[in-house]
């Protein structure tokens, strides 16, 4: 699929059920009423010259180039702000137009660099192309007079520059920045002849609101704002549409390439989750792709004091099969498994499951959904009957009323963020529940009607007291839950929901907002329309998390808003395949599509697939094989994309459980903190490398295709077969596509999906099958996936991680825009520009009464460990509560959150570690001692061996 160049329409497709026929240059068009003249010409295959309109933003009228003749009307109307009306007469061609179109140009030139040659753009430059096209041969002005000639470029951006000379002041920009990305960075400053782009307050584009989300630079059609990979590598040559490897959004996007190198990543406009906008990670953050830090050649050492020893394929893969079966024989079949990634494809990912089944002969799969949505799968399961959100994202342009709870998706889902914020400006209300004031709650023309800050660990007791109000007010839909849901558990819910100590102002102390917010809150979710719940890790990822999604799924269905358009239950799942990644089986218990191991049916069609008898048994998830490499009973590890060191809870309890294996096997990019463990070392691809698919946060499949050739050789799905091969247990594939096969033949919900169909229809949402060919975008429609709908009651328990006057603040953990999860890919970007460091936000009143001042550096002790870092003084944070990220490993963020899960799933209580915070002087011990020893294994890593690395292993 090459698509370097797609076509400009001019002005956004208009929908309506009326249509009008116009006549353009004598040829009969017919389009939905509200068209512009400019579109309708396109549509016609006629193209208006024009400068200020590009499709993806709303006409401006103000370059004057784009004027047409029309029978009966006066002057020369700007056919980007004409609608068509029915019977119009349009000419776009005339010798007075073509007059009035060079003399436009011609002002245009005259204020332009004429440095064509050397311009970047050259090539791919709108203002050269209208030059051309209408003919301008002189410039009578000549260049003495006043102009912009000479004005100085902004290069503060990492990613792009500005340069003010080649500013033609379209507006296109500034219209990008407000409705395509809703940040209001950019203004026009000064009028007329003066007038020229802002940033801010005439600040750098780095020192303002500015989020590098790239979306001017894309709608910018002359030099002036550009990518600096352009100006570097000149015009790409040749372009294949892939999707983003950061987020659970999974923009569609176009990588330009010359030859294998990518010049720029460009949002593709056809994208059905981005149309055609991207955020700074997927736009500019690839770099990490090529970095120097790639380890291409497999390594192995017996020992994690040994230095590594670069190897070929053969001798690594045969090494580690050896040592995993050697394990076996020694410790027992069930003493090793296998770790899958939410980065890696939905093939890669079925394959290490596939691996470890009937490879390893066990069900000791997991994947690092465990610390992050499995209760979603869980909770929605029980509740509607599928694991999975029930919407698109375009959806959300039909809701009334959007509640985000423990959700910030302008830091963690930019692109849907920009979407969602278009919506609350069209006039959607919205709530937002969480115990920081994030961008969500205040940014330009979005204000939250209400925002629930609550205390951490309270969401249980909130989402009742919201059910409480519905209740006792009766506005509950009684209609739909009578036809919808199972009657009998509704009963005992409703029963349960009213009793008195579950009404907002018993409730209020303990959730910590006021009776009154609460019920203003349920009545506006309740009364507006459309309500929608989008909710993120601040649901899941507590001690009750499964218990708050399914309080969320009864306030759903409790209201009526599942199974149409504009309402739903939505996780904002983080990573770009965690969904796939749960889809395809790497739970312990669950077979692809979500079916129990012990289902002997199930089992059945696996066997005579695979060939191989199955284990009825489910497997141990990622916190029981630490506690088992412990005791000494799982003693071998093959993880593949998923640095657990880093982003599991309790560091030193994952690490002792690490050292105390025979043997790792890690496939990744980088030498990670979990490869500083192990024993063989098997170079992974990034998303470049590989054909694939990706399914994002709505269950949309998408292509993943390779753009160059894999580093180490291989692309990860090869790695597997290669190693399972190297198992005695071999598997022929050819093309991820024939993987993509068997899954479908296997699963369900996956029956209908191919790669030829996904190149057909762009992308798929699951269940894609007889019933639903072309996929499913809203689920529960007509009835819920279970049949009935299941309401379960939702007792609140307080958690066990109490805060004490030892530790007397709530630690809660979060992201950022720049950076993702581990920090891996974009650690090793410019986005570090943005975000160098974890820092620790902490209200003025706690910090006051400690002592502490912005920048300080302060320690953070809870019960499992200690940390530094320095502080971040601000009222974003409530008092009592403290706030931090986990991208950079030095943090040690996980070294003080607690062993505390959830009760259903193991999901680790990252939101809620009690802590004391106070000023500091140097690093922790855990931080010295993590220095030592990722200087040696560094050391290690060039073959270096040193004394010093024994000691240094942080058990
Ligand atoms: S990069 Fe994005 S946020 Fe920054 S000015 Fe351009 S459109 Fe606005
Ligand atoms: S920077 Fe580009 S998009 Fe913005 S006004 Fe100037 S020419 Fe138009
Ligand atoms: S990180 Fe997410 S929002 Fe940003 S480009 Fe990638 S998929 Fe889109
Ligand atoms: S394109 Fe219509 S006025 Fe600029």
């Amino acid at each position: 699929m090459n698509q370097l160049n797609e076509l400009d329409y001019g002005t956004p497709a208009k929908q309506s059920e009326k249509s009008v026929v116009l006549e353009i240059d004598g040829v009969s068009v017919e389009v939905a009423a509200g068209t512009s003249v400019m579109r309708a010409a396109a549509e016609a295959g006629i193209n208006v010259p024009k400068l200020c309109a590009t499709d993806s933003l709303e006409p401006f009228g103000s370059c004057r180039l784009c004027l047409v003749e029309i029978d009966g009307k006066k002057g020369y109307p700007a056919s980007c702000t004409t609608p068509c009306e029915s019977g119009m007469k349009v000419k776009t061609q005339t010798p007075k137009l073509a007059d009035i179109r060079r003399g436009v140009m011609e002002l245009y030139i005259s204020d332009h660099p004429l440095d064509c040659l050397t311009c970047p753009t050259n090539g791919n430059c709108e203002l050269q192309d209208m030059a051309g096209v209408t003919g301008l041969r002189e410039v009578r002005y000549g260049y003495d007079g006043e102009n912009h000639l000479k004005m100085k470029k902004d290069e503060s951006n990492p990613y792009f520059t500005y340069d003010p000379s080649k500013c033609i002041v379209c507006n296109r920009c500034v219209r990008a920045c407000e409705e395509t990305q809703g940040t209001f960075a950019l203004t026009i400053d000064g009028r007329g002849f003066e007038s020229r782009v802002s940033a801010g307050q005439m600040d750098s584009f780095m020192e303002s609101e500015c989020v590098s989300c790239g979306a001017c630079v894309q709608a910018c059609p002359t030099a002036t704002l550009t990518e600096k990979t352009v100006i570097m590598m000149g015009q790409a040559e040749h372009s294949k549409i892939t999707t983003c490897a950061y987020c659970g959004v999974g923009c569609s996007l176009k990588a330009e390439m010359k030859g294998n190198e990518v010049v720029r990543m460009v949002p593709h406009k056809n994208g059905q989750a981005n149309h055609g906008h991207a955020c700074v990670k997927g736009r500019f953050a690839w770099g990490y792709a090529t970095h120097k830090d790639r380890i291409t050649k497999p390594m192995i050492r017996s020992k994690i004091t040994d230095p590594w020893r670069e190897v070929s394929w053969d001798e690594a893969l045969t090494y580690a099969a050896s040592e995993f079966r050697r394990i076996q024989a020694k410790h027992g079949k069930d003493s090793i498994g296998g770790i899958t990634s939410s980065r890696c494809t939905n093939e890669e990912t079925y394959l290490v499951q596939k691996l470890v089944r009937a490879a390893f002969g066990n069900n000791n799969v997991d994947t690092c959904a465990r610390v992050c949505h499995s209760p979603t799968g869980y909770g929605l399961k029980q509740t509607l009957g599928e694991s999975a959100g029930t919407q698109t994202f375009d959806s959300v342009m039909k809701s009334d009323v959007i509640m985000v709870i423990g959700a910030n998706p302008v830091a963690a889902h930019p692109v849907f963020a920009s979407q969602m914020k278009r919506r609350l400006r069209q006039g959607a209300k919205l709530i937002v529940i969480d115990p920081r004031t994030t961008e969500m709650v205040k940014s330009p023309h979005v204000q939250a009607d209400y925002h629930l800050k609550l205390r951490p660990g309270t969401n249980v007791a909130l989402i009742t007291a919201l059910a409480h109000v519905i209740l006792a007010e009766g506005l509950q839909k009684e209609d739909f839950v009578a036809e919808r849901c199972d009657q009998k558990s509704y009963a005992d819910w409703k029963e349960f929901v009213l009793r008195p100590e579950n009404s907002p102002e018993m409730m209020a102390d303990i959730i910590g907002v006021p009776a009154d917010q609460l019920r203003g809150a349920a009545r506006l979710f309740a009364t507006a329309g459309n309500g929608a719940i989008y909710y993120g890790l601040g649901v899941t990822e507590h001690a009750q998390g499964s218990t708050m999604v399914i309080g969320i799924a009864n306030l759903a269905m409790a209201t009526g808003n599942v199974g149409r358009e504009g309402v739903g239950v939505n996780p904002l799942r983080g990573q770009n395949n965690v969904q796939g990644s749960c889809d395809m089986g790497s739970f312990p218990h669950e077979l692809p599509g979500y079916r129990h191991v012990s289902d002997s049916t199930v089992r059945g069609a696996f066997e005579q697939a695979w060939g191989v008898t199955l284990s009825p048994e489910p497997g141990l998830r990622i916190p029981n094989m630490f506690d088992a490499a412990m005791d000494g009973s799982f003693m071998g590890l093959y993880c593949e994309g998923e640095d657990i060191v880093q982003s599991d809870p309790n560091t030193q309890h994952v690490t002792a459980a690490l050292a105390a294996m025979e043997c790792i096997v890690v496939q990744d990019l980088f030498l990670n903190e979990t490869a500083k463990y192990a024993h063989v070392f098997l170079p992974g691809s990034s998303f470049l490398e590989k054909d694939g698919t990706f399914t994002n946060a709505e269950r949309r499949i998408s292509r993943v295709r390779k753009v160059m050739p894999a580093k180490g050789g291989k692309s990860d799905w090869e790695v597997t077969v290669a190693l399972s091969e190297a198992l005695g247990y071999p598997m022929n594939y050819q093309h991820p596509s024939q993987i993509m096969d068997e899954i479908a033949a296997l699963t369900p919900t996956f029956r209908g999906v191919s790669y030829a169909k996904l190149e057909k229809l762009g992308s798929i949402q699951w269940p894609c099958n007889d019933a639903a060919p072309d996929g499913t975008p809203i689920m529960h429609v007509h009835q819920f996936v279970r049949g009935k709908g299941k309401f379960i009651n939702t007792q609140y328990f307080a958690t066990d991680e109490k805060v004490t006057p030892k530790f007397p603040l709530i630690l809660t953990t979060g992201r950022i825009l720049s950076q993702y999860n581990v920090g891996a890919q974009t650690r090793r970007t410019e986005n570090v520009e943005w975000h160098s460091e974890d820092r620790l936000e902490i209200h003025p009143h706690d910090a006051e009464d400690r002592g502490i001042k912005e920048d300080d550096w302060v320690g953070i002790e809870s019960r499992a460990g200690q940390t530094v870092l320095r502080a971040t003084v601000t009222e974003r944070v409530q008092p009592g509560v403290v706030y931090t990220t986990f991208h950079f490993p030095e943090s040690g963020a996980n070294v003080i959150t607690t062993d505390n899960s959830d009760w259903a799933t193991n999901c680790p209580e990252y939101k809620v570690t009690a802590v004391q915070v106070m000023p500091v002087s140097q690093p922790s011990a855990w931080q010295k001692q993590f220095s030592r020893f990722t200087e040696q294994q560094l050391k290690l890593l060039q073959g270096q061996a040193g004394h010093a690395a024994e000691a240094a292993v942080t058990k």
